[in-house]
């Protein structure tokens, strides 16, 4: 069974190619209306379930745009509505149901623990929409849109401003190892990578590094990257993290210090005038709507990738 659930679970080979098909299908079908399938259809006649948890605007409509596009058909199912996890029905036999009817489950959770659990008593692939541990997806597709603005991400500088350790930082990390480029990382020290995740890092020899200096984290970077301060289900207190996090706000004079090509992403939702000033965000270097785009092509390319 192929999931997809963390970058860390892949080959580099494995995620090089889920990227350059990806580039190849989103070239192949220029000119094609938003919702057209490709013309070989690779996923016709199958569907996906996905299941949210947590709201979402850009998964919900990328991954369903996304089944369009491969010729398939996608259900949304709300946790509420439907018999998940609840006390009438355990997570195994909801799980065994939904393997007779589609053909893969996308889901976001507030538990990665049940994705793990889900993805096990599954007898189709789970794709990872987001959960409190990575958001593989989102960091596949920002490689996409890095590639197509500045070329191979292979030996170029990232740099992480803001929270560090949160389910898009860990992602980034995973990712640095398996494209092979250097991240730097920004935050205050009480919002720094977990340990286990720096303990994987170095174990599989990642150029990272961890700096309480906002300067130090930018300067020379490829591509600037920051999230919002606070997650969904973050359960902190508000204002004292976003106190913390002030001096990592991305800004034009902190971007000054990053190449001049450097682009700026952010996954979206963004806290406007937190993490980012409106004057980078609709600045000259953002990226961000591509960015939103590109979920579409990379997440097709991770479909086929686990139905192959
Ligand atoms: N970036 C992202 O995952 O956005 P949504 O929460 O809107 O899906
Ligand atoms: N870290 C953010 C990402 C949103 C796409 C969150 O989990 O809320």
């Amino acid at each position: 069974m192929k999931n997809f659930i963390n970058i860390s679970d892949h080959s580099s080979n494995d995620l090089r190619a889920i990227i350059e098909e990806a580039k190849k299908r989103k070239l192949q079908r220029k000119g094609l209306s938003k919702s057209a399938p490709d013309l070989d259809k690779p996923f016709d006649g199958k569907s996906m379930a996905m299941i949210f948890e947590k709201p979402s605007t850009r998964t919900r409509m990328s991954f369903d745009i996304a089944v369009k596009q491969l010729g398939g058909s996608s259900i949304i199912l709300n946790p509420e509505g439907i018999h998940y996890g609840k006390g009438d029905e355990t997570l195994k036999d909801t799980a065994k149901v939904l393997s007779e009817y589609v053909d893969i489950v996308m889901l976001r959770t507030s538990s990665h623990k049940n994705l793990e659990e889900f993805g096990k008593y599954l007898d189709i692939p789970i794709i990872n929409g987001l959960s409190d541990i990575g958001h593989p997806c989102q960091i596949l597709s920002d490689i996409l849109t890095y590639e197509e603005s500045n070329g191979l991400i292979t030996g170029k500088t990232v740099s992480w401003l803001g929270d560090g350790n949160n389910n898009m930082s860990n992602s980034l990390i995973e990712a640095a190892g398996k494209f092979n480029f250097n991240l730097k990382i920004g935050c205050p020290k009480k919002y720094s990578p977990s340990k286990k995740i720096l303990v994987w890092a170095k174990k599989n020899k990642i150029n990272l590094t961890v700096t309480p200096k906002p300067a130090e984290a930018i300067i020379g970077s490829d591509c600037v990257m920051t999230d919002k301060w606070v997650s969904m289900n973050d359960k902190v207190n508000k204002k004292s993290k976003k106190k913390t996090l002030k001096p990592f706000q991305v800004n034009k004079k902190l971007m000054l210090k990053a190449h001049s090509d450097a682009i700026f992403m952010h996954c979206l939702p963004v806290g406007r005038g937190e993490e980012v000033t409106d004057e980078v965000i609709d600045g000259k270097q953002s990226v961000v709507w591509r960015q939103a785009l590109n979920r579409v092509h990379a997440q097709k390319s991770i479909i086929n990738w686990c139905m192959n």
